[in-house]
């Protein structure tokens, strides 16, 4: 079988092709990064309208790549939600509406499930049951997964996302839009222990997350040294490394516990900030004291991308868990109330 996947939930059109016998047969991704640099983050009207503008030239892209036509697919999967509801029904209304013109299914993907499920497209696949860390710019999640659609969360965070954190603080230091790959960039120049950050409910049971009073903390460092313009590149550099150690601290003492908590020894990691080296560094080293194995997908496939909604579109597929013609978009979604497959 078949399947188109459109991913437009917020700033990146993905648009990728996958056949489950053949596996992923194209992958085109479109980043709006230069229309909302100016801004400093994501305008979701100019989200919406670029969207638009490169869905279908992508889609035709695609056909190309994987050398096929529509002819060949047995059903389109769109992101549903979560995530703006505008830059949603673009994609959604496209996905929904080709699927009518070309008389297949239609398939309506949640986007964490898509970042959940985007190491089933890696050589080295979990095995069910696993422990899933999503962290993304809109979400943290820990979530128990027993199977495709069995998501029990076991945390999350009170305020703001991991990749919002990395974004907000990044921006303190003066980064450019998207600030948390090139925060994580600066980082490396630190110094460790130069600056120290608290790692926010660590100390109480429980496994969800805050991550806004880092942001706080990062704030007023940046105005004891005296601003943002008197800080030399040294010293933002060490309070970028301190802040990503934070955070990566944080995620490690949550996740150690959800695993010990839950006796499973698989853990997924996914979602944009899932890309970030020095959390890939510091889990392996967790998951190899505790005999356990970590997860990942492939950097590209980190951050919002086509791929994965075509894998999660093509599980739901094959379950008959079709789009109805009235389609909405859900720009809030519990990941727990998916159906099972
Ligand atoms: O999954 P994603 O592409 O979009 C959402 O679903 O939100 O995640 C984007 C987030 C952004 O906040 C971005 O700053 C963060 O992931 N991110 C990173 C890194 N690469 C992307 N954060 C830390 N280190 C990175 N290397
Ligand atoms: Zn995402």
């Amino acid at each position: 079988m078949r399947i188109l996947g459109i991913e437009s939930s917020c700033d990146e059109t993905g648009i990728a092709i996958y056949d489950d016998e053949k596996g992923l047969l194209a992958h085109q991704l479109y980043s709006q990064i230069k229309v909302h640099a100016d801004y400093g983050g994501v305008v979701p009207e100019l989200a919406s309208r670029d969207h638009i503008r490169k869905a279908l030239p992508l889609i035709e892209a695609a056909f190309e790549e994987a050398n096929c036509t529509a002819e060949d697919l047995d059903g389109i999967a769109f992101t549903a939600g979560p995530g703006l509801v505008g830059a949603i029904l673009v994609g959604s209304s496209i996905g929904r509406s080709l699927a009518f013109g070309w008389d297949i299914p239609a398939v309506a993907v949640h986007h964490m499930e898509g970042h959940l499920l985007a190491p089933m497209l890696e050589e080295k696949k979990p095995d069910f049951p696993f422990v899933a860390l999503l962290v993304s710019g809109g979400h943290t999640l820990l979530v128990e997964v027993k199977g495709i659609g069995q998501y029990q969360i076991l945390g999350e965070s009170v305020d703001d996302a991991a990749g919002e954190a990395f974004d907000k603080t990044a921006k303190l230091l003066g980064l450019d839009y998207p600030g948390g790959p090139l925060l994580a960039k600066l980082a490396e120049q630190g110094e460790d222990k130069k600056f120290v950050f608290p790692r926010p409910m660590t100390s109480k049971p429980g496994l969800d997350f805050s991550f806004s009073g880092l942001k706080t903390a990062t704030a007023i460092t940046i105005r004891e040294q005296g601003g943002v313009e008197g800080c030399d590149e040294q010293t933002k550099a060490d309070i970028a490394h301190a802040f990503q150690t934070a955070v990566v601290d944080t995620l490690t003492i949550k996740c150690k516990r959800a695993l010990k908590q839950t006796g499973i020894k698989r853990l997924v990691i996914a979602g944009g900030v899932s890309a970030n080296k020095d959390l890939r560094e510091k889990f392996e080293r967790m998951m190899q004291g505790m005999q356990g194995e970590v997860f990942y997908p492939r950097t590209e496939f980190c951050t919002d991308n086509g791929a994965m909604i075509a894998y999660a579109g093509m599980q739901r597929l094959k379950a008959k868990q079709y789009a109805p013609m009235d389609m909405k978009a859900y720009p809030r979604w519990p990941i727990d109330s998916l159906p099972p497959i």
